[in-house]
């Protein structure tokens, strides 16, 4: 395939990719985003095997590497829970920072990359290979805490170093005197001492940051990640002259930031303060998730039957899906309840709190792989105001997303993070297998509650009781 063939290829791809974007942002068209991406990325990946970069040698190596990948991905995608695929995203970010790491160190120990270059182009090309290892060290050693702590293997207590600012901007010092060192180097020996250093500080730096955060801002710290991985990609573009790859890095690495906005946002803080770390650490510091609450109240459990009864006479109902609802895989049969009542007149409506389950999106996917109809599904902001004309409020495996804590006490690790308030319904039904805290270790105040039942179980099985009940 000759130059002129492979930009055309790549200008496709790269269309299909903004396609591919713009298909994602909505659940109706979210099959055809994913399907453009895929095209795009065959087109990208044919045009590069065969493009003027790769020679007839080379072939072979590729399509093996590209074999083995695939097997990989296969096997991950098919063995992966969809609880799990936070963690599972937070590996591929790490493998992205690591490629460009190693395509870092490739480009500069290889004699042809620099061949030919001097003054200007030469500082630019070296100035290009610091910077791309470094986002691609700290974005490898940070996914890989990100996966330690999604995965439950490292606690999700923020860890805080004393004097923890100044360690940081200590190592942004000591990143940029090396990087001057490496600029100056004469020999590719002479530039290796500083780049291995440099590197090394990047390593400490990318854990140190991830660990900093607290359990409730993990969302923020997934999307950040995502955003990263695209500038380690857009630099690995850079050091290979591929155009392509720059312009999906940057088209990754900023719709990453602007995600985390979102994700800031929803959890009303400042970007900076959760990239600071340290939310959760004041007053009452969260408990490790799962572990029960103290009682500071009496709960008023509630039978399957009983549920059944209050959701048949209401008027109005909405369901508040959480992580517990994806554990269970409930959303099938919550869907028949939903069909079930609407067939009987209740308007049964949805509210997605922006970071309920492990994942940007999660519950939207799981509703829609139910077949729940989207225009009954409500963002939290959307519907926050109508708890109070609501008869039953529904709580299906959700803890952080729906605790009064988060607005009455201010001592609390989740204060200021809009929830959605179901204790405003006449009745709230909280489906939860037992006290166990949330994702924030907390506790919630919301179980406690006059208005509030406790139905105790796991989801599903709870809801095909609800289920058997309502049908009967
Ligand atoms: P959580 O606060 O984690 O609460 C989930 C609840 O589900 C648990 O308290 C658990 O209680 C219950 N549960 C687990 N398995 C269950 C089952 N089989 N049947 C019934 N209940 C079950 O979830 P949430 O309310 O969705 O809030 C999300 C939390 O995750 C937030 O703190 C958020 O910051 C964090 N987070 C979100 C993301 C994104 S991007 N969405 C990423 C990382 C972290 P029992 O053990 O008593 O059953």
């Amino acid at each position: 395939m000759n130059s002129s063939l492979a930009t055309v290829a790549y200008i496709g791809a790269t269309i299909l990719f903004i396609l591919s974007l713009g298909g994602l942002s909505n659940q109706e068209t979210a099959r055809r985003g994913n399907l453009y991406g895929m095209i795009g990325m065959s087109l990208a990946v044919l045009a590069t095997i065969f493009g003027p970069q790769v020679t007839t040698e080379g072939i072979p190596m590729i399509v093996g590497s590209v074999l083995v990948g695939a097997i990989i991905g296969l096997y991950a995608a098919r063995k992966v829970q969809m609880t799990q695929m936070p963690e599972l995203v937070a590996l591929m970010h790490s493998m992205v920072g690591m490629a460009a790491a190693l395509v870092g160190y490739a480009t500069y120990v290889d004699p042809e990359a620099s061949k030919n270059l001097d003054g200007a182009a030469h500082a630019i090309h070296a100035g290009e290979i610091y910077i791309g290892i470094f986002i691609g060290a700290v974005t490898f050693s940070g996914s890989v805490a990100a996966f330690g702590k999604l995965s439950g293997r490292i606690g999700g207590s923020p860890l805080l170093l004393p004097a923890r600012h100044w360690l940081n901007l200590l190592g942004l010092i000591a990143v940029v005197y090396f990087g001057r060192e490496f600029m100056n180097a004469h020999t590719v020996q002479d530039g290796m001492v500083p780049l291995v250093i440099m590197t090394a500080i990047a390593l400490l730096f990318g854990i140190h940051m991830v660990m900093a955060i607290g359990g409730a801002d993990m969302p923020v710290v997934v999307s950040m990640l995502n955003s990263y991985s695209g500038w380690a990609a857009a630099a690995t573009g850079f050091m290979l002259s591929n155009d392509l790859l720059i312009v999906i890095g940057a088209l990754v690495g900023s719709s990453g930031a602007i995600l985390s906005y979102i994700m800031c946002n929803a959890m009303n803080r400042s970007f900076i303060s959760v990239i600071a770390g340290g939310f959760g650490t004041t007053a009452a510091a969260p408990k490790p998730t799962g572990e029960a609450a103290e009682p500071v109240g009496e709960v008023s459990p509630i039978l399957a039957a009983e549920t059944a009864e209050l959701l048949r006479d209401a008027k109005n109902v909405i369901v508040v899906p959480g992580y517990g609802m994806a554990v269970a895989q409930a959303q099938h049969t919550v869907f028949e309840i939903t069909k079930t009542l609407r067939d009987k007149g209740v308007n049964v409506r949805f509210g997605i709190h922006p970071v309920a389950g492990r994942m940007p999106g999660h519950m939207n996917v799981l509703l829609a792989e139910a077949k729940v109809p989207y225009d009954i599904v409500f963002e939290m902001d959307e519907l926050n105001d109508d708890f109070p004309e609501t008869d039953v409020a529904i709580v299906i495996g959700a803890n952080d997303i729906v605790n009064p804590a988060a607005q009455d006490d201010p001592t609390s690790p989740i204060a200021g993070m809009p929830v959605l308030e179901v204790w405003k319904a006449r009745t709230s039904i909280v489906m939860k297998r037992s006290m166990a805290s949330g994702y924030a270790g907390v506790d919630n105040p919301l179980f406690y509650k006059d208005n509030n039942r406790m139905l105790f179980g796991d989801a599903k099985k709870m809801l095909d009781e609800v289920l058997i009940a309502l049908k009967s």
